[in-house]
């Protein structure tokens, strides 16, 4: 198979990055943390000076000029967010504070829906966000949580999966791909195989938007949610994508203003989509920074994005390999530019210190997947994260880092 090669200038890229000129600690900032979150090029940055430099106001609210100039440039994003996901309808939209919000929608919406003895499905790579509201959920509705387990790999065993399938599973959730490890999920297998038992699927993807534009209408998944911050947007703002006839279903999250029809001391009715589940004011200046984000990396292109990280993780893998007593926690084929490993004996918080003095920025510990650390029986790992905007050069840095650590640490 011919490899595919990426078709943009990394260094010319990398300019649009203020914050990848600067130092840390006497060096070059390499910045290997984007699976926590993102960094933020200039585009993203004017967008949100202009925002409040400019028309910052209220939206939904007034007839006053400002008020209509911010209100139509969040509905711009929101359609923006809606063709990126090729969602069918802009109301299928929920923009919301991030991922983690998206699921406490759909988690508490759901209460009213499940009964005794209902089975949920969660997959054992997941970040705790998409444990812990399931959880809460079934100790409200007596359902059941099960899980799909992983193998040494860091991939779903899902011959397990179907076994666990029946006529009392009403949901499954799983990541698209895991935060701790890289793994890509077979979500299009996990979605067709739930809908058969007439189970509804949530995937969680915030760790997928920076790397794949999912199509949640070819997916015909029925809750897709994602964080801006992941991908080049601002943090506190993300989305909830969902079918209609389940966003009708589902009662809103929270009450307020925004979220309502008529209300009287007597009864409250509720506004249509989206804005059922947009109570208060918004992220407003984060929710026209996500779109001015999602415009930036469809500009880079996604096959692009996709092509060039390969081939980081690739070299990366084989030039962290080369470091003796390293580890590598994540070995599916199916993976994205996510290397998790620990070098023998020594604590990954020690090696993330070390390399931070270099320079280096990696995330160390957990990274709120504690049951995948319990898999391997370890406290947590270090994590590098790779973007489209890191070179080879830098995998290089942390190498060096990285040995330079163990001589010391050993
Ligand atoms: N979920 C984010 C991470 O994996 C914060 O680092």
């Amino acid at each position: 198979m011919q490899k595919e090669i990426a078709m943009f200038d990394v260094q010319k890229v990398r300019e649009d990055f203020p914050i990848l000129k600067r130092t840390v600690n006497g060096k070059p900032l390499v910045y290997f943390d984007n699976a926590a979150t993102s960094q933020t090029p200039q585009v993203v940055i004017d967008a949100i000076v202009d925002y409040y430099s400019s028309y910052n106001a209220n939206i939904h609210r007034g007839v006053h000029t400002l008020s209509q100039e911010a209100t139509d440039a969040y509905e711009i994003a929101r359609k923006k967010v809606q063709q990126h996901f090729n969602a069918k309808h802009s109301y299928e939209i929920i923009l919301t504070s991030g991922t983690t919000h998206s699921i406490n929608i759909i988690a508490t919406g759901f209460t009213n829906l499940l009964t005794k003895g209902d089975e949920i499905i969660v997959s054992a790579l997941e970040h705790h966000s998409n444990i812990v509201p399931w959880q809460m959920l079934c100790e409200r509705t007596g359902a059941i949580l099960k899980v799909i387990p992983m193998n040494e790999e860091g991939e779903l065993v899902m011959s397990v999966y179907d076994e666990l399938l029946t006529e009392r599973t009403k949901l499954v959730f799983t990541n698209h791909i895991s935060n701790a490890l890289g793994t890509i999920n077979p979500i299009e297998e996990i979605i067709e195989k739930a809908h058969k038992v007439g189970a509804a699927v949530l995937i969680d993807g915030a760790q997928s938007c920076p790397h794949i534009k999912p199509d949640v209408q070819e997916l015909d998944v029925d809750f897709y949610v994602a964080s801006a911050h992941k991908l080049c947007g601002p943090t506190g703002v993300g989305m909830l994508y969902g079918k209609e006839e389940w966003l009708e279903k589902l009662p809103p999250y929270q009450g307020g203003g925004e979220m309502i029809d008529q209300v009287t001391f007597e009864k409250t009715t509720y506004a249509g989509l989206p804005h059922k589940f947009e109570a208060g004011t918004p992220n407003i200046c984060g929710g026209i920074a996500f779109g001015v984000a999602l415009d930036y990396m469809n500009s880079i292109g996604f096959d692009n994005i996709a092509a060039y990280e390969n081939d980081l993780l690739e070299y990366g893998t084989q030039k962290l390999l080369e470091v003796e007593g390293l580890k590598i926690y994540g070995t599916s084929k199916n993976k994205t530019s996510v290397i998790s490993f620990n070098i023998e004996n020594i604590h990954p918080y020690d090696i993330g210190t070390i390399v931070d003095k270099l320079g280096i920025a990696v995330r160390t510990g957990h990274h709120c997947a504690q049951p995948i650390m319990d898999f391997y029986k370890i406290p947590g790992t270090v994590r590098a994260s790779f973007s489209f905007y890191n070179t080879k050069e830098e995998i290089d840095a942390l190498v060096a880092a990285v040995q330079k650590a163990k001589t010391m640490l050993s």
